[in-house]
């Protein structure tokens, strides 16, 4: 049996929820896969870094979590607390470091020091948090590369469903010209609800309950989620550093009841559309990036836009996310699958995990 020491950085619905799966799963991954994910430190703005060598009990931890308590609460014999992530992770030999901290689209902080301390220390990351990969990812995966270890992000694009190993691994040596998706959980949620005749205040509620929202969910509704979504895609799929300035964007605040209304009238359903679609005549690739070039040599928009009911993402509804891309050895595939949520989130860490677990000598 494998061991994987775990740092979890963030304890918010995601990092419980990755929580929860550990416990779940602890005998389902030594028995299948021959891995003992052991998580020995845990951090939080409010508690600093904990951390304890033989590991920590993730049933106590949420336990303390759901009581409202800081983490400091946590009692057994041998933890140790730095106030620092950067003290914390040089002191705990972790492998991995799950960065889970809020999505912050502005600057990516803490997540994107966290992310680079750990890389720098040549610490493999899996991560969630949408923030530091859009606005860094080629800085950060070269880094990764330098250092000989793994940044992975697929929790990061439709939570657990497997898009970016779809794009990455399952379609290898295809060329790609265009991807288009339905890639914020939330304003899906409200769309859905809004086509059946509810509020669009009361749904934005309920999908704030259920987890889908962020903690600013003028995020969701202003496309900027989307918009982080269709960034990273651009970096992965590309090798584009596309700016967030260079995407049109516009989210669904402005969509009326009479509008949903009216496109169901004629067959369509209006849906919060990311897409990226290569310009006429232009090749690149994710090993050569070729951003810089006067024209950018992508079209990258997310807007609601009312699909026709034959189109792949008309019928997509609720918190289900999907991407369709456009190929040149496929055609057309469609990925569908949740978009959001606390379990659903956490299994696109755990696929990453295992990755990890896989590669790993
Ligand atoms: N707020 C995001 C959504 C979470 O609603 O899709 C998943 O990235």
């Amino acid at each position: 049996v494998k061991e994987l020491r775990l740092a979890l950085i963030g304890f918010g619905t995601v990092g419980q929820g990755l929580a929860e799966l550990l416990m779940e799963k602890r005998d389902w991954l030594r028995a299948a896969y021959g891995l003992d994910a052991r998580l020995v430190a845990v951090a939080t703005a409010r508690s600093g870094f904990l951390a304890r060598a033989e590991g920590l009990d993730e049933a106590e931890l949420l336990r303390i979590a759901a009581s409202g308590q800081p983490l400091t609460a946590y009692a057994a014999a041998g933890v140790k607390r730095w106030p620092t992530v950067r003290e914390g992770l040089v002191a705990t030999g972790a492998d991995v470091l799950v960065e889970v901290t809020g999505t912050n689209l502005r600057d990516g902080e803490p997540g994107l020091s966290h992310i680079r301390q750990a890389l720098e220390q040549g610490i493999h990351v899996i991560t969630a948090n949408k923030g530091p990969v859009a606005l860094a990812a080629h800085e950060l995966l070269a880094l990764a590369a330098r250092k000989g270890v793994q940044l992975r992000m697929e929790a990061t694009v439709m939570a657990g469903t497997p898009v970016l190993s779809t794009l990455l691994e399952g379609l290898a040596g295809a060329r790609i010209r265009a991807l288009s998706g339905i890639l914020n959980g939330t304003t899906n949620y409200i769309l859905t609800a809004m086509s059946q005749g509810r509020d669009y205040s009361e749904a934005l509620l309920e999908a704030q309950r259920l987890g889908y929202a962020e903690a600013d969910p003028s995020a969701d509704v202003e496309g900027y989620d989307a918009l982080a979504k269709t960034l990273i895609l651009a970096a992965l799929v590309f090798g584009l550093p596309l700016r967030a300035e260079q995407v049109q964007r516009r989210g669904i605040a402005g969509v009326t009841q009479e509008e949903v209304r009216a496109a169901q009238a004629q067959r369509r359903r209006i849906k919060l559309v990311a897409s990226l679609r290569l310009r006429e005549g232009v090749e690149v690739s994710a090993t050569s990036p070729s951003g810089q070039g006067p024209a950018l040599p992508v079209e990258a928009r997310v807007e609601p836009v009312a699909l026709p009911l034959e189109h792949p993402l008309a019928r997509v509804d609720g918190v289900m996310n999907a991407l369709t891309v456009e190929c040149d050895t496929l055609d057309s595939v469609t990925v569908i699958g949740p978009g959001a949520g606390r379990r659903q989130t956490a299994q696109g860490l755990l696929a990453d995990l295992l990755a990890i677990a896989r590669t790993r000598t």
